[in-house]
């Protein structure tokens, strides 16, 4: 029992085992927080795939959830629900920060990065049709209204996390429309804050740059269109030790949802083999949005003192399954 109630979406395939790992070290941790756990497997109505309103109603009573994967199958018909939740909650702002565990050597040590992806529309609009046989189209919708609340985010962000400069990632000279009317929006966002420096940068040339040398990325934050954003927080796990170690927030005005940058990891589920610090390093950006400072800041300590003393996870190559790497966890709260 806490002061604060958290909505706990335990998701699929290897959701459920690192969402008990997060409880487990919550509760070890004495977090002033009280989990209600809900699902949101869809149900049928009228045809349609909706998500239940129990789950609806506790995001929007709670306003913060953590949220474990949720498995997408391809094809038709299979709206993903991540999708649906955050356009429910029109939770715009995709932050998802990369940075270098000082305690895990990748052949990159210096990686420390944000990145905001626009989370509401683009290529993810899901408006699609076929023409005539042979030929479809999947329409990318932009707004100016999107693109400018997203930007504005990116700044403030900046401003708040001590980062200097905005990057507008982009393909401009080829969505001339889109991605031109994105990048008006981040020139127009960029002159209310001219303590911040502003550049823009083509998506396949920025992710050439951050291979090859990523520390000049440290100073700023990165924002762009929804897929973009989705492959190029993928490329930068890669960087730091892959996706068992990157965190996300979904910002939104009315709610917000915290989930792990990875899927449900269907090849590992049930197997005791997941890395859960991504959830934790989630639920520890979520402590910090509830200004739960102490205990943020308790618990990732405790996680890097861990991975820096090689107890870890098969993804980072040690021996410890989900549920010892947790213990040793606990042993150092
Ligand atoms: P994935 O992220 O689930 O897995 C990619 C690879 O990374 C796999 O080899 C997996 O074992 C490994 N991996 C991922 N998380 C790990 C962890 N915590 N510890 C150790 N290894 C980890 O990507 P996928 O296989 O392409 O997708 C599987 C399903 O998840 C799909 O249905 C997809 O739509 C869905 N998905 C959901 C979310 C979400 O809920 N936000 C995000 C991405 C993918
Ligand atoms: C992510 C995932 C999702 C996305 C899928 C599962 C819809 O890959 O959160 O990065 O593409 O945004
Ligand atoms: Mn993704």
């Amino acid at each position: 029992d806490g002061n604060y109630t958290v909505t706990l979406i335990p998701g699929d395939g290897i959701g459920p085992e690192v969402s008990h790992a997060v409880k487990e070290i919550y509760r070890a941790a004495n977090v002033p927080i009280k989990w209600e756990e809900v699902s949101v497997a869809p149900l049928i109505k009228n045809g349609k795939q909706v998500i239940p309103d129990e789950s609806i109603v506790s995001i929007k009573k709670n306003t913060v959830a953590l949220k474990g994967p949720l498995a997408t199958p391809i094809g038709k018909g299979h709206v993903s629900l991540n999708l649906t939740l955050r356009r429910t909650f029109n939770l715009f702002a995709n932050v998802r920060p990369c940075k270098s565990l000082e305690g895990y050597k990748t052949p990159y040590d210096n990686v420390d990065t944000v990145l905001i992806r626009e989370n509401t529309e683009g290529e993810y609009s899901g408006i699609e049709h076929e023409v005539v046989d042979g030929v479809v189209q999947s329409i990318k919708l932009i707004t100016y209204e999107a693109s400018e609340r997203v930007a504005r985010y990116a700044f403030h962000h900046a401003k708040q996390n001590g980062r200097t400069r905005v990057t507008a990632v982009h393909k401009a000279p080829i969505m001339k429309m889109s991605d031109g009317m994105f990048l008006h929006a981040c020139r127009q966002v960029a002159k209310e804050y001219p303590e911040i420096a502003y550049d823009e940068d083509l998506l396949d040339r920025a992710c050439l740059r951050i291979v090859q040398d990523p520390a000049p990325y440290s100073d700023r934050v990165m924002v762009m269109p929804n897929l973009y954003g989705d492959i190029l927080s993928d490329m930068c796990a890669g960087l730091i030790g892959g996706l068992g170690l990157t965190p996300s927030g979904n910002i939104g005005k009315d709610a917000s949802i915290f989930e792990a940058v990875h899927g449900s990891a269907p090849d590992i589920a049930g197997q005791d083999k997941a890395n859960p610090t991504a959830l934790l390093l989630s639920s520890i950006m979520m402590l910090r949005h509830m200004s739960l400072f102490d205990k943020a800041s308790q618990i990732e300590s405790a996680i890097f003192k861990t991975i820096a003393a090689g107890e870890r996870t098969g993804d980072l190559g040690g021996k410890l399954g989900t549920k010892a790497f947790t213990e040793k966890i606990i042993s150092r709260l």
